[in-house]
C-alpha cells in the first residue's frame, strides 16, 4: 500500500508533490521519497527520508531539486523494513528509471534472482525494485529489435509481472512523459490546464484538476502535460472517460485539541446527528405506503424494494474497527429485521470457499472505502451477481465506485489512525438501515421507525454527556493509575462482546499495551487462569436483564479470584457496580444502542492512558489509516 503522487506540466512539481504526499499520509508514514527530472541536466534527482512526510519536506528545502515532471511516494512497509534504502522511488542499475509503487508484486524474488543472474544489482529489500530493472530490460530488448517505445516495452513488461499494482515511472530518456500502470490498486489522473496530476487518491489534487480520469483496471497510460494515451494490457487504445469530482480537500485542523483523536471523539454526536438527518432526508419514513422516495433510497443502495421484500440473508464484510461495527450490527439486523445475518472478516472471507445464497445482499463496511481486503471481497462477491453495497465515509472512494450502491456516512474526515467517530457513525448507519429494511418489510411501523431515529439521537447525546461526567476523574486520576498496567483483559457478552473487541483494539493501537478480548462466558474455559491483580479486567454490561444477570456472575468469578475489575455499567445495575473496583455508570438507552452510548467514554479513557504514556496518538507506530494491500 502507500500513497503515490505525480506531476507533469508547466509549473514546478516539488511543492505540488510534497503537498499531495501530506494529504496521502493516511496511507502510510514509514518513509517518503521524491524524484524529478532536473530541467538543466535532464537527469533524475531524488531524495528519500524515513518517517513522516514533514521530514522529507524539510530535507527537500535544503536542496535545489525541482522540475516540471516528478513523482513522490509515502510508504507503509510490506517487503523490507522502513529505511531509506527501502523507501520509494526505486531505480534500475543506472538510476535512469525511477518507479513508485502501491501494491505487491507477486513472485518478485524469482524475477529478482533472474535479474541478478543477468548482472543487475539491487539496493533494497523491496518487491518494487524488480519493476524498475525489469522495465529497463524490456526497453533495452526492444531497442535491439524494433522501434523502442515505452508502450511496446510496457506490453512486454506486463506479461512478466503479476500481483496488485499501481505504478508510476519516470524515465530519464523520456523526460516529457510519465508512465502509469494500474492493476487493481487505484490510480487517478487530474487534468489541469497544461498540467497533469497523478495520485492513488484524487484527494491529492482535487483543488487543482478540472477533470479526473480513474484509470480502468488492467490499463496503462502515457501522460504528457497536454495529453493522455490510454491502453489496455494488450496495447489496444482505450477511450479516456473523465469525470468531474465535486469534493475538495479540507485542510485538517485540530481546532485547539491536542490530538485529532480527541477532537474526533468529541465530534461523534455531531457525526451521528448529521448522518441520520442526511438519511432521513432521503427516505420517506412517514408513510407505510410505498412512495417514490422509498424506491429512491433502495436505488441509491443499488437495490429495489422487491429485493428487500425477498431478502433471506444479509452479509457484512469488513476489517479492523469496521468489522467490530459489523459484529455489533449483526444484532441490529437479526433483532430488528429478523433476517439471518453473517459477518465476515474480509481477509479471511476472500480466500475461503464461498457458497452464494439467493436473495442475499453484501454490505462492505469501510471508513475509507479503500481497504484492500474488503475491496477484494466486494469484487469477488460481485462476480456472483450478488448485490453489493458500500457503507463508507468517503464519497470518492473505490468502494463507492465499484459497489452496486452505497450508503454514505456524514462523519466528516477522520484523521486519527484509530477510528472513533467513523465507528459510531457506522453503528448508527447500520442501525438505521436495519430499521429502514424492517419498515420496508412492514415488520415495524413508521412510528417505530421514527422512535428508532430518536433513539439514535439520544444515544449520541449520552455518548457525549458521559464523557463530561467522568472527564475530571479520568484526566486527573484514572489515566495515570491505569497507564501503569502492561496488560488488560476486555470482556463482554452478546452485543457488548464485539464492543469489548473494539476496546481492546483501541488500547493496543494507541498505547501498545497488550490487550485481549473475550466473551465473558468463555472466561471459565481458560482465560480465568490469567486473572491476577496485575491484569485489570474491563467488563462491558448490556441492558438485557437476563444477559445482565450472566454478566454479574462473570464479575463474581473475577472478584472471587482477586481480579481488578473495571465495569461500564448502566444506571440501576447495582450488583455489578458494587462488585467493581471502578465503575463507569451510563444512562439507559435503547438496548441495541448500548455500544454507541458507551463508546465515547471507552475511547476517552483509553486516549488518556495513551496520553499519559506520551505516545504519538494520531499516528501510532507501524499503522496506517487506510491499508491498501492484502
Ligand atoms: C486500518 C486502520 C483501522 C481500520 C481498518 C479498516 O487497519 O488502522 O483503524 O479499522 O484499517 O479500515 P476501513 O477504512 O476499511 O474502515
Amino acid at each position: 500500500m502507500c500513497g503515490i503522487v505525480g506531476y507533469i506540466g508547466k509549473n514546478k512539481c516539488k511543492k505540488t508533490i510534497v503537498q499531495g504526499l501530506e494529504r496521502l499520509e493516511y496511507r502510510g508514514y514509514d518513509s517518503a521519497g521524491f524524484v524529478c527530472i532536473d530541467p538543466k541536466h535532464k537527469h533524475l534527482n531524488f531524495f528519500k527520508e524515513t518517517g513522516f512526510v514533514s521530514k522529507l519536506k524539510k530535507a527537500l528545502e535544503n536542496t535545489t531539486y525541482d522540475g516540471h515532471v516528478g513523482i513522490g511516494h509515502t510508504r507503509w512497509a510490506t517487503h523490507g523494513v522502513a529505511s531509506k534504502a527501502n523507501a520509494h522511488p526505486h531505480f534500475n542499475c543506472t538510476n535512469s528509471i525511477a518507479v513508485v509503487h502501491n501494491g505487491i508484486i507477486e513472485g518478485y524474488s524469482d524475477i529478482r534472482n533472474k535479474l541478478i543472474a543477468t548482472g543487475h544489482e539491487f539496493r533494497s529489500e523491496t518487491d518494487t525494485e524488480v519493476v524498475a530493472h525489469l522495465l529497463e530490460t524490456t526497453l533495452q530488448f526492444h531497442k535491439t529489435t524494433e522501434a523502442a517505445t515505452p508502450k511496446i516495452a510496457v506490453i512486454e513488461f506486463l506479461k512478466q509481472v503479476k500481483g496488485v499494482f499501481a505504478l508510476v515511472f519516470l524515465l530519464e530518456e523520456y523526460p516529457d512523459q510519465l508512465l502509469l500502470i494500474r492493476h487493481k490498486s487505484p490510480l487517478a489522473v487530474g487534468i489541469g490546464n497544461g498540467e497533469m496530476f497523478v495520485s492513488s487518491d484524487p484527494l491529492a489534487f482535487s483543488d487543482r484538476a478540472k477533470k479526473t480520469l480513474f484509470l480502468p483496471d488492467k490499463s496503462f497510460a502515457i501522460l504528457k502535460p497536454d495529453s493522455i494515451e490510454l491502453y489496455d494490457f494488450s496495447g489496444k487504445a482505450l477511450r479516456v472517460t473523465t469525470q468531474t469530482i465535486d469534493f475538495k480537500f479540507q485542510a485538517a485542523n485540530k481546532q485547539g485539541f491536542e490530538h485529532y483523536m480527541l477532537k474526533e471523539i468529541y465530534e461523534q454526536k455531531k457525526a451521528i446527528d448529521h448522518t441520520i438527518s442526511f438519511y432521513k432526508n432521503t427516505t420517506a419514513s412517514d408513510s407505510h405506503i410505498k412512495t417514490e422516495y422509498d424506491e429512491a433510497i433502495w436505488k441509491q443502495l443499488g437495490l429495489s424494494s422487491k429485493t428487500i421484500d425477498e431478502l433471506e440473508s444479509i452479509h457484512l464484510v469488513a476489517a479492523g474497527t469496521s468489522w467490530h461495527a459489523g459484529r455489533i450490527a449483526q444484532f441490529f439486523f437479526e433483532e430488528v429485521c429478523n433476517i439471518p445475518t453473517h459477518v465476515h472478516l474480509a481477509s479471511e472471507f476472500r480466500y475461503k470457499k464461498f457458497f452464494p445464497q439467493k436473495n442475499s445482499i453484501f454490505i462492505t463496511i469501510s471508513q475509507s472505502g479503500e481497504t484492500a481486503d474488503t475491496l477484494e471481497c466486494l469484487r469477488h462477491v460481485a462476480t456472483y451477481k450478488i448485490p453489493t453495497i458500500a457503507l463508507t465515509n468517503v464519497a470518492s472512494s473505490t468502494m463507492v465506485r465499484e459497489a452496486d450502491g452505497f450508503l454514505l456516512m456524514q462523519a466528516g474526515p477522520e484523521i486519527s489512525v484509530a477510528s472513533t467517530k467513523a465507528f459510531t457513525s457506522q453503528l448508527a448507519s447500520l442501525f438505521w438501515l436495519a430499521n429502514r429494511i424492517a419498515l420496508q418489510r412492514q415488520t415495524i411501523t413508521a412510528r417505530e421507525m421514527r422512535t428508532s431515529e430518536e433513539d439514535l439521537f439520544v444515544a449520541a447525546e449520552i455518548l457525549e454527556s458521559t464523557i463530561e461526567n467522568y472527564k475530571w476523574e479520568i484526566t486527573q486520576k484514572f489515566a495515570a493509575q491505569y497507564a501503569k498496567y502492561d496488560r488488560f483483559i476486555f470482556l463482554g457478552r452478546n452485543i457488548s462482546y464485539p464492543f469489548a473487541m473494539e476496546a481492546a483494539l483501541k488500547l493496543k493501537e494507541i498505547s501498545y499495551i497488550f490487550a485481549q478480548s473475550y466473551p465473558a462466558g468463555e472466561l471459565k474455559h481458560g482465560p480465568i487462569a490469567l486473572i491476577d491483580n496485575k491484569t485489570p479486567i474491563i467488563l462491558f454490561s448490556v441492558l438485557d436483564e437476563l444477559i445482565y444477570q450472566k454478566i454479574c456472575a462473570n464479575a463474581q468469578e473475577v472478584k472471587a479470584r482477586h481480579g481488578h475489575l473495571v465495569v461500564f455499567a448502566f444506571e440501576g445495575q447495582q450488583e455489578l457496580i458494587e462488585l467493581a473496583d471502578l465503575a463507569f455508570v451510563i444512562p439507559h438507552v435503547n438496548p441495541l444502542l448500548a455500544p454507541i452510548a458507551m463508546a465515547g467514554l471507552m475511547q476517552f479513557f483509553i486516549y488518556h492512558i495513551s496520553k499519559k504514556l506520551g505516545l504519538p496518538i494520531d499516528m501510532p507506530r507501524n499503522l496506517a489509516k487506510s491499508v491498501t494491500v492484502e
